[in-house]
Protein backbone atom coordinates (compact mmCIF):
# COMPACT_ATOMS: atom_id res chain seq x y z
CA UNK A 1 0.00 0.00 0.00
CA UNK A 2 1.51 3.35 -1.00
CA UNK A 3 -0.21 6.74 -0.17
CA UNK A 4 0.60 9.64 -1.79
CA UNK A 5 -0.15 13.26 -1.42
CA UNK A 6 -0.03 15.73 -4.65
CA UNK A 7 3.46 17.62 -4.72
CA UNK A 8 1.63 20.80 -4.83
CA UNK A 9 -2.13 21.17 -2.94
CA UNK A 10 -2.72 23.89 -5.43
CA UNK A 11 -2.80 21.06 -8.04
CA UNK A 12 -6.31 20.17 -9.59
CA UNK A 13 -7.08 17.13 -8.20
CA UNK A 14 -9.04 15.77 -11.02
CA UNK A 15 -6.15 16.05 -13.91
CA UNK A 16 -3.83 14.67 -11.11
CA UNK A 17 -6.18 11.97 -10.60
CA UNK A 18 -6.21 11.53 -14.45
CA UNK A 19 -2.76 11.11 -14.20
CA UNK A 20 -2.45 8.28 -11.41
CA UNK A 21 -5.23 6.64 -13.56
CA UNK A 22 -2.60 5.92 -16.01
CA UNK A 23 0.03 5.23 -13.54
CA UNK A 24 -2.41 2.56 -12.23
CA UNK A 25 -2.57 0.94 -15.81
CA UNK A 26 1.08 0.95 -16.23
CA UNK A 27 1.02 -0.90 -13.12
CA UNK A 28 -1.41 -3.29 -14.43
CA UNK A 29 0.78 -3.83 -17.66
CA UNK A 30 2.91 -5.04 -15.27
CA UNK A 31 0.79 -7.87 -14.00
CA UNK A 32 -0.04 -6.91 -10.57
CA UNK A 33 -3.42 -5.79 -9.62
CA UNK A 34 -3.58 -1.72 -9.01
CA UNK A 35 -6.54 -0.02 -7.38
CA UNK A 36 -6.96 3.76 -6.13
CA UNK A 37 -8.46 4.78 -3.24
CA UNK A 38 -9.34 8.64 -1.83
CA UNK A 39 -8.66 10.14 1.43
CA UNK A 40 -10.77 13.11 2.82
CA UNK A 41 -7.72 15.71 2.75
CA UNK A 42 -8.31 15.51 -1.71
CA UNK A 43 -12.21 16.80 -1.80
CA UNK A 44 -12.92 20.86 -2.18
CA UNK A 45 -16.54 20.50 -2.36
CA UNK A 46 -17.94 18.92 0.38
CA UNK A 47 -21.07 17.82 -0.83
CA UNK A 48 -19.44 15.60 -3.04
CA UNK A 49 -17.43 14.18 -0.35
CA UNK A 50 -18.58 10.46 0.89
CA UNK A 51 -20.35 11.55 4.33
CA UNK A 52 -18.77 9.27 6.63
CA UNK A 53 -15.14 9.83 5.10
CA UNK A 54 -13.07 12.11 7.51
CA UNK A 55 -9.48 11.66 8.59
CA UNK A 56 -9.42 8.57 10.73
CA UNK A 57 -9.36 9.45 14.37
CA UNK A 58 -7.21 8.53 16.84
CA UNK A 59 -8.95 5.39 19.15
CA UNK A 60 -7.78 4.83 22.63
CA UNK A 61 -4.43 3.34 22.69
CA UNK A 62 -3.31 4.55 19.36
CA UNK A 63 0.00 5.90 18.75
CA UNK A 64 -0.48 7.67 15.02
CA UNK A 65 2.89 7.90 13.46
CA UNK A 66 2.22 11.56 10.57
CA UNK A 67 4.93 9.70 8.90
CA UNK A 68 2.92 6.39 7.96
CA UNK A 69 -0.63 7.88 8.79
CA UNK A 70 -3.77 9.64 6.06
CA UNK A 71 -2.63 10.79 2.49
CA UNK A 72 -4.91 12.14 -0.18
CA UNK A 73 -4.54 8.88 -2.11
CA UNK A 74 -4.24 5.15 -1.31
CA UNK A 75 -2.84 2.76 -3.74
CA UNK A 76 -2.83 -0.94 -3.28
CA UNK A 77 -0.64 -2.70 -5.64
CA UNK A 78 -0.97 -6.84 -5.28
CA UNK A 79 0.60 -9.73 -7.03
CA UNK A 80 1.62 -13.13 -6.20
CA UNK A 81 5.54 -12.28 -6.51
CA UNK A 82 7.65 -9.27 -4.76
CA UNK A 83 9.22 -8.52 -7.83
CA UNK A 84 6.11 -7.95 -9.62
CA UNK A 85 4.81 -5.26 -7.03
CA UNK A 86 8.06 -3.76 -7.15
CA UNK A 87 8.01 -3.75 -11.42
CA UNK A 88 4.33 -2.14 -10.95
CA UNK A 89 4.82 0.25 -8.07
CA UNK A 90 7.91 1.65 -9.94
CA UNK A 91 6.22 2.30 -13.41
CA UNK A 92 3.48 3.27 -11.48
CA UNK A 93 5.02 6.26 -9.72
CA UNK A 94 7.64 7.00 -12.69
CA UNK A 95 4.33 8.17 -14.73
CA UNK A 96 3.30 9.94 -12.20
CA UNK A 97 5.18 12.91 -11.10
CA UNK A 98 3.22 14.87 -9.42
CA UNK A 99 2.33 13.08 -6.70
CA UNK A 100 4.84 12.36 -3.69
CA UNK A 101 4.74 9.09 -1.87
CA UNK A 102 3.53 9.53 2.13
CA UNK A 103 3.98 6.64 3.53
CA UNK A 104 4.69 2.99 1.84
CA UNK A 105 3.51 -0.10 3.45
CA UNK A 106 5.00 -3.40 2.39
CA UNK A 107 2.95 -6.66 3.19
CA UNK A 108 2.64 -10.36 2.55
CA UNK A 109 -0.12 -13.03 3.07
CA UNK A 110 1.85 -15.91 4.97
CA UNK A 111 -0.19 -19.26 4.04
CA UNK A 112 -2.56 -17.99 1.14
CA UNK A 113 -5.25 -19.48 0.34
CA UNK A 114 -8.91 -19.74 -0.57
CA UNK A 115 -11.28 -22.50 1.24
CA UNK A 116 -15.16 -22.17 0.93
CA UNK A 117 -15.00 -18.68 -0.83
CA UNK A 118 -13.18 -16.92 1.78
CA UNK A 119 -9.23 -15.82 1.64
CA UNK A 120 -7.56 -17.13 4.10
CA UNK A 121 -3.62 -16.01 5.43
CA UNK A 122 -1.82 -17.09 8.56
CA UNK A 123 -0.89 -13.08 10.80
CA UNK A 124 2.24 -12.73 12.69
CA UNK A 125 0.23 -14.33 15.76
CA UNK A 126 0.14 -17.60 13.84
CA UNK A 127 -3.58 -17.65 13.78
CA UNK A 128 -5.50 -18.43 10.41
CA UNK A 129 -7.51 -15.48 9.52
CA UNK A 130 -10.67 -14.60 7.39
CA UNK A 131 -12.88 -17.21 8.55
CA UNK A 132 -15.43 -14.67 9.43
CA UNK A 133 -15.57 -12.80 6.29
CA UNK A 134 -18.24 -13.87 3.91
CA UNK A 135 -18.33 -17.10 1.50
CA UNK A 136 -20.54 -15.76 -1.55
CA UNK A 137 -19.63 -13.15 -3.60
CA UNK A 138 -22.81 -11.74 -2.83
CA UNK A 139 -23.26 -11.53 0.72
CA UNK A 140 -19.30 -9.52 0.33
CA UNK A 141 -21.26 -6.89 -2.31
CA UNK A 142 -24.05 -6.61 0.45
CA UNK A 143 -21.47 -5.36 3.08
CA UNK A 144 -18.83 -3.76 1.77
CA UNK A 145 -20.54 -1.54 -1.45
CA UNK A 146 -22.35 1.68 -1.11
CA UNK A 147 -25.97 1.11 -2.33
CA UNK A 148 -28.23 3.65 -4.00
CA UNK A 149 -30.57 4.17 -1.04
CA UNK A 150 -27.95 5.38 1.62
CA UNK A 151 -27.28 9.06 1.54
CA UNK A 152 -24.51 9.27 -0.15
CA UNK A 153 -23.45 11.58 -3.42
CA UNK A 154 -23.99 9.44 -6.93
CA UNK A 155 -20.98 8.62 -7.79
CA UNK A 156 -20.55 6.49 -4.70
CA UNK A 157 -22.85 4.09 -5.29
CA UNK A 158 -20.98 0.68 -5.53
CA UNK A 159 -17.79 2.08 -4.27
CA UNK A 160 -16.26 1.27 -0.50
CA UNK A 161 -15.22 2.69 2.60
CA UNK A 162 -11.37 1.22 2.96
CA UNK A 163 -9.50 1.44 6.66
CA UNK A 164 -6.51 0.88 7.02
CA UNK A 165 -4.80 0.35 10.41
CA UNK A 166 -0.93 -0.14 10.95
CA UNK A 167 -0.42 -2.57 13.81
CA UNK A 168 2.12 -3.57 15.49
CA UNK A 169 2.51 -6.76 17.19
CA UNK A 170 4.25 -7.52 20.32
CA UNK A 171 5.19 -11.31 19.09
CA UNK A 172 8.29 -11.68 21.01
CA UNK A 173 5.93 -11.45 24.08
CA UNK A 174 2.85 -13.47 22.64
CA UNK A 175 5.35 -16.27 21.93
CA UNK A 176 6.38 -16.50 25.34
CA UNK A 177 2.17 -17.20 26.07
CA UNK A 178 1.42 -20.98 25.84
CA UNK A 179 -1.26 -22.16 22.53
CA UNK A 180 -3.64 -22.58 24.97
CA UNK A 181 -3.43 -19.07 26.14
CA UNK A 182 -2.92 -18.02 23.05
CA UNK A 183 -6.51 -19.28 21.81
CA UNK A 184 -8.27 -18.20 24.73
CA UNK A 185 -7.60 -14.58 24.00
CA UNK A 186 -8.47 -15.02 19.84
CA UNK A 187 -11.15 -17.05 21.21
CA UNK A 188 -10.35 -19.83 18.44
CA UNK A 189 -7.82 -22.19 17.68
CA UNK A 190 -5.05 -21.34 15.49
CA UNK A 191 -6.02 -23.06 12.58
CA UNK A 192 -9.79 -21.58 12.92
CA UNK A 193 -11.60 -24.47 14.79
CA UNK A 194 -14.38 -23.15 17.69
CA UNK A 195 -12.96 -23.38 21.51
CA UNK A 196 -16.17 -25.91 22.42
CA UNK A 197 -15.15 -27.70 19.46
CA UNK A 198 -17.78 -26.66 16.58
CA UNK A 199 -16.03 -27.14 13.01
CA UNK A 200 -14.12 -24.01 11.63
CA UNK A 201 -16.74 -23.76 8.68
CA UNK A 202 -19.33 -23.80 11.33
CA UNK A 203 -21.38 -21.82 13.74
CA UNK A 204 -20.55 -22.26 16.81
CA UNK A 205 -23.44 -22.05 20.03
CA UNK A 206 -22.30 -19.04 22.19
CA UNK A 207 -25.03 -18.57 23.52
CA UNK A 208 -24.94 -22.28 25.48
CA UNK A 209 -21.58 -20.86 27.16
CA UNK A 210 -23.13 -17.48 28.55
CA UNK A 211 -20.32 -17.27 31.38
CA UNK A 212 -17.48 -17.59 28.87
CA UNK A 213 -15.60 -21.30 30.23
CA UNK A 214 -15.24 -22.27 26.90
CA UNK A 215 -14.64 -18.98 24.77
CA UNK A 216 -14.27 -16.17 27.32
CA UNK A 217 -16.29 -12.97 27.04
CA UNK A 218 -13.24 -10.59 26.34
CA UNK A 219 -11.94 -13.18 23.25
CA UNK A 220 -11.14 -11.20 20.17
CA UNK A 221 -14.14 -13.26 18.57
CA UNK A 222 -16.59 -13.17 21.33
CA UNK A 223 -16.48 -8.74 21.30
CA UNK A 224 -15.95 -8.73 17.42
CA UNK A 225 -19.10 -10.58 16.34
CA UNK A 226 -20.97 -11.20 19.77
CA UNK A 227 -24.00 -12.05 17.58
CA UNK A 228 -23.58 -14.58 15.40
CA UNK A 229 -26.71 -14.40 13.83
CA UNK A 230 -26.05 -11.24 12.20
CA UNK A 231 -22.07 -10.54 11.88
CA UNK A 232 -20.84 -7.05 11.99
CA UNK A 233 -21.21 -5.58 8.13
CA UNK A 234 -17.06 -5.49 7.37
CA UNK A 235 -15.10 -7.70 5.18
CA UNK A 236 -11.20 -7.89 6.35
CA UNK A 237 -8.39 -8.45 4.21
CA UNK A 238 -5.13 -7.95 6.24
CA UNK A 239 -1.18 -7.85 5.14
CA UNK A 240 1.54 -8.66 7.98
CA UNK A 241 4.21 -7.11 7.48
CA UNK A 242 7.73 -7.25 8.98
CA UNK A 243 10.30 -4.60 8.56
CA UNK A 244 13.42 -5.63 10.56
CA UNK A 245 14.23 -5.01 14.14
CA UNK A 246 11.40 -6.66 15.96
CA UNK A 247 8.39 -4.00 13.74
CA UNK A 248 6.52 -6.75 12.54
CA UNK A 249 2.37 -6.52 12.44
CA UNK A 250 -0.68 -6.67 10.52
CA UNK A 251 -1.38 -3.69 8.26
CA UNK A 252 -4.92 -4.68 8.76
CA UNK A 253 -7.56 -3.97 6.36
CA UNK A 254 -11.36 -3.74 6.21
CA UNK A 255 -14.00 -3.01 3.73
CA UNK A 256 -17.82 -1.72 4.27
CA UNK A 257 -20.70 0.43 3.17
CA UNK A 258 -21.04 2.30 6.63
CA UNK A 259 -18.09 3.10 8.22
CA UNK A 260 -20.12 3.50 11.52
CA UNK A 261 -21.91 0.61 11.60
CA UNK A 262 -18.85 -1.51 10.06
CA UNK A 263 -15.30 -0.49 11.74
CA UNK A 264 -15.78 1.66 14.28
CA UNK A 265 -18.58 -0.22 16.13
CA UNK A 266 -16.31 -3.02 15.85
CA UNK A 267 -13.17 -1.27 16.89
CA UNK A 268 -15.66 0.46 19.90
CA UNK A 269 -16.54 -3.28 21.03
CA UNK A 270 -12.59 -4.27 20.95
CA UNK A 271 -11.60 -1.41 23.34
CA UNK A 272 -9.95 -3.86 26.10
CA UNK A 273 -9.72 -6.89 25.22
CA UNK A 274 -7.22 -9.10 26.27
CA UNK A 275 -5.14 -8.67 22.91
CA UNK A 276 -4.98 -5.11 23.44
CA UNK A 277 -1.90 -5.46 25.37
CA UNK A 278 0.29 -6.99 22.70
CA UNK A 279 -0.97 -4.74 20.12
CA UNK A 280 0.08 -0.69 19.61
CA UNK A 281 -1.20 1.18 16.04
CA UNK A 282 0.78 3.26 14.84
CA UNK A 283 -0.45 4.37 10.99
CA UNK A 284 -2.84 3.95 8.37
CA UNK A 285 -5.91 6.12 7.67
CA UNK A 286 -9.64 6.49 6.17
CA UNK A 287 -10.12 5.83 2.67
CA UNK A 288 -12.97 5.47 -0.36
CA UNK A 289 -12.38 3.18 -2.88
CA UNK A 290 -14.56 4.74 -5.85
CA UNK A 291 -16.55 2.25 -8.10
CA UNK A 292 -14.39 0.73 -10.96
CA UNK A 293 -13.73 2.37 -14.26
CA UNK A 294 -12.37 6.53 -14.33
CA UNK A 295 -16.00 8.40 -14.44
CA UNK A 296 -15.85 8.80 -10.76
CA UNK A 297 -12.95 11.47 -11.19
CA UNK A 298 -14.82 13.67 -13.00
CA UNK A 299 -18.27 13.04 -11.42
CA UNK A 300 -16.19 13.92 -7.54
CA UNK A 301 -14.46 16.37 -8.61
CA UNK A 302 -16.36 18.32 -10.97
C1 LIG B 1 -3.58 -7.00 14.90
C2 LIG B 1 -4.71 -7.22 15.45
C3 LIG B 1 -5.65 -8.33 15.10
C4 LIG B 1 -5.44 -9.68 15.06
C5 LIG B 1 -4.14 -10.42 15.35
C6 LIG B 1 -6.71 -10.29 14.70
C7 LIG B 1 -6.93 -11.65 14.58
C8 LIG B 1 -8.13 -12.24 14.31
C9 LIG B 1 -8.35 -13.67 14.20
C10 LIG B 1 -7.28 -14.74 14.35
C11 LIG B 1 -9.66 -13.86 13.95
C12 LIG B 1 -10.39 -15.19 13.79
C13 LIG B 1 -10.42 -15.68 12.38
C14 LIG B 1 -11.27 -14.86 11.44
O1 LIG B 1 -12.50 -14.85 11.54
O2 LIG B 1 -10.68 -14.15 10.61
C15 LIG B 1 -10.28 -12.55 13.88
C16 LIG B 1 -11.62 -12.32 13.64
C17 LIG B 1 -12.18 -11.07 13.54
N1 LIG B 1 -11.56 -9.87 13.73
FE1 LIG B 1 -9.62 -9.58 14.17
N2 LIG B 1 -7.64 -9.29 14.53
C18 LIG B 1 -7.03 -8.08 14.75
C19 LIG B 1 -7.61 -6.84 14.66
C20 LIG B 1 -8.91 -6.61 14.36
C21 LIG B 1 -9.50 -5.29 14.22
C22 LIG B 1 -8.76 -3.96 14.37
C23 LIG B 1 -10.81 -5.49 13.90
C24 LIG B 1 -11.90 -4.48 13.64
C25 LIG B 1 -12.02 -3.35 14.26
C26 LIG B 1 -11.04 -6.93 13.85
C27 LIG B 1 -12.25 -7.53 13.56
C28 LIG B 1 -12.47 -8.87 13.49
C29 LIG B 1 -13.75 -9.46 13.13
C30 LIG B 1 -15.04 -8.72 12.78
C31 LIG B 1 -13.57 -10.85 13.17
C32 LIG B 1 -14.61 -11.92 12.80
C33 LIG B 1 -15.34 -12.37 13.98
C34 LIG B 1 -16.31 -13.45 13.56
O3 LIG B 1 -17.16 -13.21 12.70
O4 LIG B 1 -16.19 -14.54 14.12
N3 LIG B 1 -9.87 -7.57 14.12
N4 LIG B 1 -9.32 -11.57 14.11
Amino acid sequence: MVAVDRTSSRADPASSLHTLAGGLRAARSAGASAAPAVGAALFVRPELRPRGLVTMPRFPGDLLDPARSHGEVLLHIAADRQATVKTAVDRLLASAPEWRVRWRADGFRSDNREEGGRGLARNPFHFTEGFGNPGTERETADRVLVRADQIEPAWAVGGSYQVVRIIRLATELWDTDPVEEQERIIGRRREGGWLDGTPDGEQPNLAADPDGNLTPLDSHVRLAAPDRRNPPPIVRRSYSYDRGNGDTGLIFSCFQRDLAKGFESVQKRLEGETMAKYLLTVGGGYFFVPPPGDAWIDAAFA
